[in-house]
């Protein structure tokens, strides 16, 4: 039996039941008054009263104490089409006080306690927490799993430092980004799936203008600060020391050669000195390349033309032994077009510069001068007759020498190179207590032209 007073609600559900059950399955009754509903109850008997929850006609106090007042099985089952077609059923021999209670004095079925909803707000509020409360999380483990990741080379340049930190400020940015996306359509894939007989349409969103504004506006001062913080980093890389030490460098396919100006020295193997800034001046012998070395992050491309010189400034500040490689595609060879670069300290940046200045002179006296020097043997024989830790160089060649055996040789040539490779060979009368403080292994570090150069050194000291 369905009571209603609004005829498309009854004849509606009428329609449905007959279709469902068959008319012989199925005895409805129609009512769309208090006392036909009642009189309805009494004739027709039936197991079920559908009753329209919304329906002012029905008096809800009379319609109960009419349902509870008979024995026969009964139940009832309100429907609220305002409720988004909630329904409760009651049973006769089970109705409790409470649930009559709730019959009689909600508004409306959908808020009925049975339904234990939570208010829809406070429950968007608690999933947003939670939510975010994921994606901080997340993000925190991405960023730490991209640090340390060793995704960056060693930073052996001050001009690293402000990239390097920039860097990091993308992995927050990245780490962030990937976090709210991959979290919330995580979250979207479970909680709003299609459950099993649901097939029907999501709901039809045209516009949400908070969010549209929200998400133009927070991505815009993004980018703008970016920018902005891209700048202020180009201008830290590029500042300029007036001390800086110019290198001149030249790209070809496929080699890199450095120039020492005002040195006379030009070299395969970039040598710099730590903590001073090198100012590079870029050129190329051909096409384009571009002078990258990555533990100093920052690069320039080297460009054909005496007019198109570019310049890159680069403060080494760890010693060590890198590789400056090509940047810019430049033919078959590209990818092998390195060069070793060596950071060492100032002294042995000067000693090895002046060792190079010494190797490109034509005159063999000041090789060997420049060899005496940086290999310390001046710190121990002098150039002027003094007697040091060692014998002086001085009119040393072609003399009288006594040795602690009591023998008198020449020192020629010979003499004098077996006392570099082998000084503890043939020691002079009076030095025996301090020819250990020789280095033995001269022999290694020189080669024969360096050797024979420092006789001739030796030879001019007349
Ligand atoms: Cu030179 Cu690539």
């Amino acid at each position: 039996m369905i009571a209603s007073a609004n005829p498309l609600f009854g004849k509606g559900l009428q329609k449905i039941f007959i279709e469902r059950w068959g008319k012989q399955a199925v005895v409805v009754g129609l009512t769309s008054s208090m006392a036909e509903t009642l009189a309805a109850m009494e004739s027709l008997q039936p197991d079920l009263v559908i009753v329209d929850y919304d329906d002012k006609i029905l008096n809800r106090a009379e319609f109960l104490n009419h349902f509870m007042a008979g024995d026969r099985p009964m139940q009832v089952m309100l429907v609220s089409l305002r409720g988004g077609g909630a329904a409760v059923v009651y049973d006769r021999q089970a109705l409790t006080p409470s649930e009559a209670e709730d019959w009689l004095n909600l508004p409306n079925i959908a808020h009925a306690p049975a339904e234990k909803q939570i208010p829809p707000r406070r429950n968007e509020m608690r999933r947003f927490v939670f939510l975010g409360i994921l994606v901080i999380l997340l993000s925190i483990l991405v960023y730490a799993g991209l640090v340390n990741a060793r995704i960056l080379p060693v930073e052996a340049s001050l001009q690293a430092v402000p990239i390097d930190w920039f860097f990091h400020f993308h992995f927050a940015a990245i780490a962030f980004l990937f976090s709210l996306i991959f979290v919330f359509m995580v979250y979207s894939m479970i909680a709003f799936r299609r459950r099993p007989g649901e097939t029907g349409d999501g709901r039809h969103i045209s516009g949400n203008t908070r969010l549209e504004l929200t998400w133009t506006i927070i991505p815009l001062i993004t980018v703008l600060a970016v920018a902005t913080i891209g700048a202020q980093n180009l201008a830290e890389t590029r500042q300029i020391d007036p001390q800086a030490m110019v290198v001149n460098v030249t790209g070809g396919q496929w080699f890199w050669s450095f120039e020492y100006p005002g040195t006379g020295v030009t070299s395969s193997t970039l040598y710099l000195p730590v903590n001073k800034q090198i100012l590079f001046r870029l050129t190329s012998k051909d096409v384009i390349h571009s002078f990258w070395v990555p533990e100093f992050r920052i690069k320039q491309d080297a460009l054909p033309g005496a007019n198109l010189v570019r310049e890159l400034r680069l403060t080494p500040d760890q010693t060590g032994k890198f590789k400056v490689r090509c940047a810019e595609m430049c033919g078959v060879s590209h990818a092998y077009m390195e060069s070793l670069v060596v950071v060492v300290s100032q002294t042995e940046f000067s000693a090895w510069l002046q060792q190079q200045q010494a190797a490109a002179s034509k005159d063999p006296v000041a090789r060997g001068q420049v060899l005496a020097t940086v290999n310390g043997c001046l710190s121990c024989h002098s150039t002027d007759g003094t007697i040091k830790i060692g014998p002086s160089f001085k009119g040393l060649y072609g003399s009288q020498v006594i040795l602690s055996d009591g023998s008198t040789r020449t020192a020629d040539e010979n003499y004098i190179k077996t006392s570099i490779i082998d000084p503890r060979f043939q020691i002079v009368k009076g030095f025996e207590s301090k020819a250990n403080v020789m280095p033995t292994d001269f022999g290694k570090k020189l080669n024969d032209q360096q050797i024979q150069d420092l006789v001739e050194f030796i030879r001019s000291l007349r």
